[in-house]
């Protein structure tokens, strides 16, 4: 099958089939057939294909289709007003068939559907499945699969793309992993992590690897220290039940964030494919530097939001979310300080943070550049004169540089200004959205951009030991923070110097 995917990656894309189990769920409503209308629209998709939707509910193929186009409508409303003709022929490659995950017999009818579909279209059988279910049904659908042959390679490839979380823990992702591979390799399995798709963070590659001024003060020696920030204004809303049972140690730092420490911080590969990148990336997550359980109090801050009145509104805290334990432990918010211990980056502390019910929607990463080394106009700046490199992710996407310069008149006086590249400035085409780009590196069979067994391990095996200690150690504290503030004030106390506190994102990307 290696061979095969060589293949399909020579030969962009290949008449194929797109199973999708939870198909009436969120994620496919919002994201997955958007997306994939997106690719029809830009005429990405094969000549021939057909997306089937594998649901519980019981209904026909019209019934869903009239509901697909209802949300679309809801959820991309421009896209179907401007293109109300192709959203017509998209529907005709729409089919549905009904899947109970945990009935296995159900797997042998989707089989049989398959088969008749395939044969009726004149469709190869190059099939992937997306596993858009919850987590504690990829064993089972993995299983059923198995079971029936639908992972059967005989009459064209096949391939799965899993959401996160990959696993519970580390034991239960090693688990995972083990009872899937019993019927896929590991070039059949797409682990999706959507951060890996956003086009911001692939730039970090190119921003550091295309040019030739920023790789060599990447390191240690030029590197005072890297923050990473996820934030978010909204709680939980409707995820509550979900967010129980994750917190944002499980839900955004081991894949999301941990995924791009690694880009940022990675080797450059030899060459640009999708092992050389993946190798490197991975090298980056086993280099973490594990935090030993008596000091993880020092090191990460975990934090929970309460209510708050703001604007006028009273915000529900957490444990009035729904499907909230009233006492949960759960946190919404997470700070903390690692280390990765290689050549490259030798004591050079890392700070990633991300909540929920922060006071704005931002991803970013900033490279703190150490000070000049003799500071000549140290009395006369009027703002502390400070260099950094900031990698905004999301929204308002680009790369900004700040640095010292003298306010016009007379004498030296110095003022810390930002040179800001807009990614809008550059996207004649508009930015595609992560899902769109992920599912076709998927249908033309390029991994690159999804996270390998070994990388989704070593992640595992940093944050294990935090998530252990929170729930053995009572002494650990959680703290509670108001919504739309920046967490708790314990953050700022993760780094060394005391003159030193958490960049509040918005205020320097911005020029105007
Ligand atoms: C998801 C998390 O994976 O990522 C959510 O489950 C989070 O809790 C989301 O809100 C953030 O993604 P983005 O692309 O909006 O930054």
């Amino acid at each position: 099958m290696e061979e095969e995917n060589k293949k399909a990656k020579n030969n962009p894309i290949e008449n194929q089939i797109l199973v999708i189990y939870g198909s009436n769920g969120d994620l496919a409503k919002r994201k997955l057939m958007p997306a994939i209308f997106q690719l029809y629209i830009d005429n990405l998709l094969p000549e021939n294909f057909a997306v089937i939707g594998a649901g519980s509910q019981e209904k026909d193929e019209e019934t869903n289709r009239k509901e697909i186009k209802a949300n679309m409508k809801d959820f991309v409303a421009n896209k179907v007003k401007e293109n109300p003709e192709k959203l017509k022929s998209f529907l005709n490659h729409v089919y549905y068939k009904k899947v109970h995950n945990q009935t296995e017999e159900d797997f042998a009818g989707l089989k049989a559907y398959i088969d008749e579909l395939s044969a009726k279209l004149v469709l190869p059988q190059n099939i992937i499945y997306y596993f858009s279910i919850p987590p504690f049904l990829y064993e089972v659908v993995a299983a059923h699969m198995i079971k029936f042959g639908l992972n059967n390679e005989n009459n064209g490839w096949k391939r799965i793309i899993v959401e996160k979380p990959f696993g519970y823990s580390y034991d239960t992702a090693i688990d995972l992993d083990k009872k899937i591979r019993t019927g896929f390799n590991e070039d059949q399995i797409y682990r999706i992590d959507h951060y890996l798709g956003k086009e911001t963070v692939q730039n970090i590659m190119v921003t550091r690897f295309s040019n030739g001024f920023f790789e060599p003060i990447w390191n240690r020696k030029y590197v005072d220290r890297v923050e990473i920030t996820s934030a978010e204004k909204i709680g939980v809303g409707s995820r509550g039940g979900y967010y129980d049972t994750s917190g944002a140690m499980r839900d955004m730092i081991q894949n999301h964030l941990l995924q791009v420490l690694a880009v940022v911080a990675m080797e450059p590969p030899s060459i640009f494919d999708s092992e050389s990148i993946r190798n490197e990336s991975v090298k980056v997550l086993q280099s973490l530097r594990p935090i030993k359980t008596d000091e993880i109090a020092k090191h990460v801050v975990r934090g929970q939001y309460i209510e708050t009145f703001v604007d006028d509104v009273t915000q529900k805290g957490y444990r009035q979310e729904k499907d909230v334990k009233p006492d949960s432990k759960t946190e919404t918010f997470v700070a903390l300080k690692l280390f990765v211990d290689n050549w490259r980056w030798g004591d050079v502390p890392f700070y990633i943070r991300t909540g929920k019910h922060l006071p704005d929607r931002v991803t970013e990463v900033v490279i703190h550049l150490k000070p000049a080394p003799h500071q000549l106009f140290k009395q006369r700046c009027v703002a502390q004169s400070t260099n950094m490199i900031i990698l905004r992710i999301s929204p308002d996407a680009g790369v900004a540089v700040d640095f010292g310069m003298k306010i016009p008149g007379a004498g030296y006086k110095v003022q810390n200004v930002n040179m800001a590249f807009h990614y809008s400035d550059l996207a004649e085409n508009k930015i595609s959205e992560a899902y769109e780009r992920l599912l076709l590196d998927c249908m033309i069979g390029d991994s690159t951009l999804y996270a390998r067994a070994d990388a989704v391990k070593a992640s595992w095996k940093f944050v294990d030991p935090i998530l252990k200690a929170w729930k053995n150690n009572p002494d650990i504290p959680l703290y509670f923070y108001e919504c739309n503030t920046w967490g708790p004030k314990e953050a700022n106390a993760l780094f060394n110097d005391k003159e030193l506190k958490w960049r509040a994102p918005f205020k320097k990307f911005k020029t105007e």
